[in-house]
């Protein structure tokens, strides 16, 4: 089977990762990839992102299977296209894409399906939203409705910084289209956690449960980022809140989309905040894997990742089931100088060969040119390590990253520590 993924990020190398070790696949591409899927023997990069493009080369290529890695074309509709063209494709279509692309439709599907989210209102109207703000106080959350790579989402913890958020998503289009609209939403507290699922419109089979560091900087200080760094499981995901959160969010979610004959067939992910009596609040869904939460999730999954996914694709996802090594895994990001803002790139990476069969570095903004290595993003490589405990992976990921080096690296040295409490 020829198999190919979209995306260049680390989630995008950990899946072609993981899909090329199927014993039924020849052969993975990756459109277009980095210079972490660019080294592997059997993975090939190619350089296409357009979506006619992209269906001609799956055509020509006879593959079988393409799985979608980042929301952007997912929501620009790649899935209805291919479906279009009768090629397998694994993702849900814009419309069901969504959840994610807006705030607003996922918080009036919450709202009509009765799935637990916090309180909220939606404005284009500046001075109204303003207002809003003055009746409520803070603390509370500003978010743009469209798409904004994770940056979209301001927590104000005074009335100032939220009067500035909706300045800025309102007023200075700082967000653009994406920030037109905004959702003002009730602060949660509580510790978070992802919940992803594979669903093939009807069957769900969850996945491991993780974690992820959205703020930039140890101790969750810092501005919001795409994640710096995963582990899974998560342990404040025992069994009893697994299935709550099944019953709760995910269940009605699936069941909700077909009602409204919206179909979801994708990753469907749940950000979730759960407060100190175990109540489940969503935060967010996203249309796809997370990113960095992948990367410890697939280093633990035992099995056919391929076989899931192909499928699922086909409606046929009640045929599988999933199993996970009994172990803990942990992905640290290695970010470039500068990033969440402009990134500084084309920096050398150094020391990338001291890996074993617990350790794993993804690639996810690099690139290769004349035999080196070289930083080309924000997020540059996602550590990454297995161990009996959380404790012994993250001791080896901090190991592997003493190694590594390239100029203005920054990431977290607090990975992990929320599930040592
Ligand atoms: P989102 O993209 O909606 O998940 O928001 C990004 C991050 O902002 C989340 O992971 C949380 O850390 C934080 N956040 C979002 N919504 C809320 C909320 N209602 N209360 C507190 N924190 C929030
Ligand atoms: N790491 C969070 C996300 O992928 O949205």
């Amino acid at each position: 089977m020829n198999v190919l993924i979209i995306g260049n990020g680390g989630r995008e190398h950990a899946l072609a990762w993981k899909i090329s070790q199927s014993l039924l696949v020849k052969k993975v591409y990756v459109a277009p990839g980095n210079a972490g899927t660019d080294l592997d023997s059997i993975i090939e990069n190619i350089n296409i992102t357009d979506n006619d493009l992209l269906i001609k080369f799956a055509i020509d290529k006879n593959i079988d299977l393409t799985i979608v890695g980042p929301e952007v074309p997912l929501s620009k509709g790649i899935v209805n296209k291919f479906i279009e063209n009768n090629l397998y494709i694994f993702g849900p279509t814009s419309e069901a894409a969504q959840l994610e692309s807006s705030k607003d439709f996922s918080k009036k599907f919450m709202e009509k399906h009765s799935i637990p989210t916090a309180k909220y209102a939606t404005f284009t109207n500046v001075e109204l939203a303003h207002k809003y703000i003055q009746q409520k106080g803070s603390p509370i959350v500003v978010k743009a409705d469209g798409l904004a790579a994770g940056k979209g989402v301001v927590v104000a913890m005074t009335d100032e910084e939220a009067h500035n958020a909706i300045d800025l998503m309102l007023s200075d289009n700082q967000f653009g289209d994406a920030g037109a609209r905004i959702v003002i939403e009730e602060f949660l507290q509580g510790e978070e956690a992802s919940f992803i699922v594979i669903c093939d419109g009807e069957t769900v089979l969850p996945l491991a449960s993780s974690q992820d560091h959205k703020r930039l900087f140890d101790n969750d200080q810092g501005p919001n980022t795409g994640g710096m760094g995963a582990y899974s499981p998560a342990p404040i995901v025992t069994p009893d809140i697994h299935n709550k959160i099944m019953d709760e969010v995910i269940l009605p979610t699936i069941k909700g989309m077909k009602k409204d004959g919206i179909k979801f067939t994708g990753f469907l992910y749940a950000g979730l905040m759960i407060d100190k009596k175990n109540k489940i609040k969503t935060l967010e869904f996203n249309c796809r894997m997370g990113d960095p939460e992948t990367q410890p999730i697939l280093f633990r999954l035992k099995g056919d990742l391929f076989k899931i996914l192909y499928d699922a694709s086909m409606g046929k996802l009640q045929e599988n089931n999933i199993e996970w090594e009994n172990n803990s895994a942990i992905t640290i990001v290695m970010a470039a100088k500068n990033y969440p803002n402009q990134p500084i790139i084309n920096d050398e990476i150094n020391g990338l060969d001291a890996i074993n069969e617990d350790t794993y570095v993804f690639h996810a903004g690099t690139t290769l040119s004349n035999k080196k290595i070289l930083t080309s993003g924000g997020r540059v490589l996602g550590v990454t390590a297995k161990g009996k405990t959380l404790e012994e992976a993250k001791n080896k990921a901090y190991k592997l990253i003493n190694n590594i080096h390239f100029d203005g690296a920054q990431y977290r040295n607090d990975i992990g520590k929320k599930a040592f409490k």
